[in-house]
């Protein structure tokens, strides 16, 4: 009985030092804990491979696909557009540190000048910008495919997205509320496919973690269709009968820059193969 009144208030202390620290680091450890229990006997690092990892036939079909990708024409032309010349002489890989090798894995970054989040995909229009050349459309298959093979400079790359300072954790606050709140007329949120029902079936669909799932974009669909992160974004909120927001807006950007950071010490695999 003595003891009691003690351990109620170490209770009461330790929630409180709980509360006072969460952030970005724990919703991840919490997060992988989560995941590990739903499922159990997968590889961490095969999170970037999605559902995937969830069905070892689904997956081999893969890996023997990914041999000889169908997409290598489309980055092979994408390579070009990386490669050429601006009109002042310089190229993409002037604006990136190691000519843009691993750097991607450093995004999306929070911008404390602008108060705004930078995707990758934002990183290569300021480049355009910069050097006085014109931007490439958000959601084009333009940028959609120099995305695609900038990433693949930085494949195997480990995500290591950072929240450093009050205005970014904001930014990543707005992005994980997104992803938990609920919306559209099925009343569902991301997490309640894709933390909620981690390996269950949509049809013939099998649900992905949150973990990885922003690790391996774009991707290649049925071969060369390329869609990107917020692409899917989209499709996923269309499907849920939720109204898709726009691409590069500051929801999508925040959101991107929330799913990201959870991909965090995962091997970046980009561009992939999906059915
Ligand atoms: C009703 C369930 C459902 C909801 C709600 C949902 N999705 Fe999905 N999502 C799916 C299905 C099914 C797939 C395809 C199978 C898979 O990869 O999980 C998918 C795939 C994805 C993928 C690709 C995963 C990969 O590794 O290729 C991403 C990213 C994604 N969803 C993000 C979101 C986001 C962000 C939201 C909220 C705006 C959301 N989803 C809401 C069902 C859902």
């Amino acid at each position: 009985m003595k003891r009691r009144p003690t351990a109620f208030l170490a209770c009461l202390f330790l929630g409180a030092s709980f509360a006072a620290s969460a952030g970005p680091a724990e919703d991840r450890s919490a997060l992988i804990k989560d995941t590990k229990g739903a499922l159990s006997g997968v590889k961490f690092e095969d999170y970037v491979l999605g559902a995937l990892a969830l069905n070892k036939d689904a997956k081999a079909q893969y890996e023997s696909i990914m041999d000889f990708p169908p997409y290598l024409n489309d980055l092979d032309n994408a390579k070009k557009a990386w490669e050429k010349p601006f009109k002042n002489g310089k190229n993409f890989a002037s604006c990136f540190a190691d000519g843009g090798k691993n750097v991607a894995g450093n995004y999306p970054q929070f911008d404390n000048a602008s108060g705004k989040v930078v995707t990758f995909e934002n990183a290569l229009n300021a480049c355009l910008r910069r050097n006085g050349e014109a931007e490439l459309k958000y959601g084009s298959s333009a940028l959609g495919l120099l995305s695609a093979y900038a990433k693949s400079l930085s494949d195997g790359m480990k995500v290591q997205v950072k929240v450093e300072g009050p205005v970014a954790l904001a930014a990543y606050e707005k992005g994980k509320t997104l992803y938990y709140s609920r919306r559209g007329q099925l009343n569902f949120s991301c997490a309640s496919c894709h933390v909620g029902e981690v390996g269950s079936f949509i049809r013939s669909e099998q649900l992905s973690p949150l973990i990885g799932q922003a690790a391996h974009w774009p991707e290649f669909r049925a071969g060369t269709n390329l869609v990107t992160l917020q692409g899917r974004f989209r499709q996923c909120q269309k499907n849920t009968r939720a109204a898709p927001l726009e691409f590069n807006s500051e929801e999508y950007n925040n959101l991107e820059y929330f799913m990201t950071y959870m991909s965090n010490d995962l091997p970046m695999q980009t561009p992939v193969f999906r059915k």
